[in-house]
């Protein structure tokens, strides 16, 4: 499968704190083209739907809880090794973890509130992307 597009989520700690600016900033700078993108906020039930793959995990509940708290940006990026240079830009999982520089370093308040989310595969940022945007919605 080829591997130039990813799907991202600025999440609802980030939109709040305004972030939204400075974090698509750093993401068009490393060269990620925009190829879809909304501003929605997820009901519960939405937000479980895609962390489906997380429901026997113990923070399933406060994740779902999280994710539909407010509004985010669900976005399609393009570039060249697009998962692999995505996850090195946004960091580990634990903001605490996250190098210098990275977007969750930079933006995340915790482990759960992390300011963002990149797809862990190819495959994975087919179905996500397809999850939030129609065809016509598609470039
Ligand atoms: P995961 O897929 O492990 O991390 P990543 O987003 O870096 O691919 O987990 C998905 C999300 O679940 C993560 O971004 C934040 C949340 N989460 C927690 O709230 N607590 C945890 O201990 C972990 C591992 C994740």
């Amino acid at each position: 499968m080829s591997n130039n597009k990813t799907f991202t989520m600025i999440k609802p700690d980030a939109v709040a704190n305004g972030h939204i600016g400075a974090i698509l900033d750093q993401i068009i700078k490393a060269g990620f083209k925009i190829n879809a993108m909304k501003y929605i906020a997820l009901t519960e039930q939405t937000a479980g739907k895609f962390y489906e793959v997380h429901k026997e995990r113990p923070f399933y509940g406060e994740l779902v809880g999280f994710m539909s708290s407010g509004p985010i940006v669900a976005a399609i990026l393009e570039k060249d090794n697009a998962v692999e240079d995505f996850r090195k830009l946004i960091g580990a999982t634990d903001p605490a973890k996250a190098e210098a520089g990275t977007i969750r370093q930079l933006f995340a308040e915790s482990i759960g509130a992390n300011a963002i989310h990149g797809s862990d595969s190819s495959e994975n940022a087919k179905i996500e992307g397809d999850f939030f945007f129609s065809a016509l919605e598609k470039f």
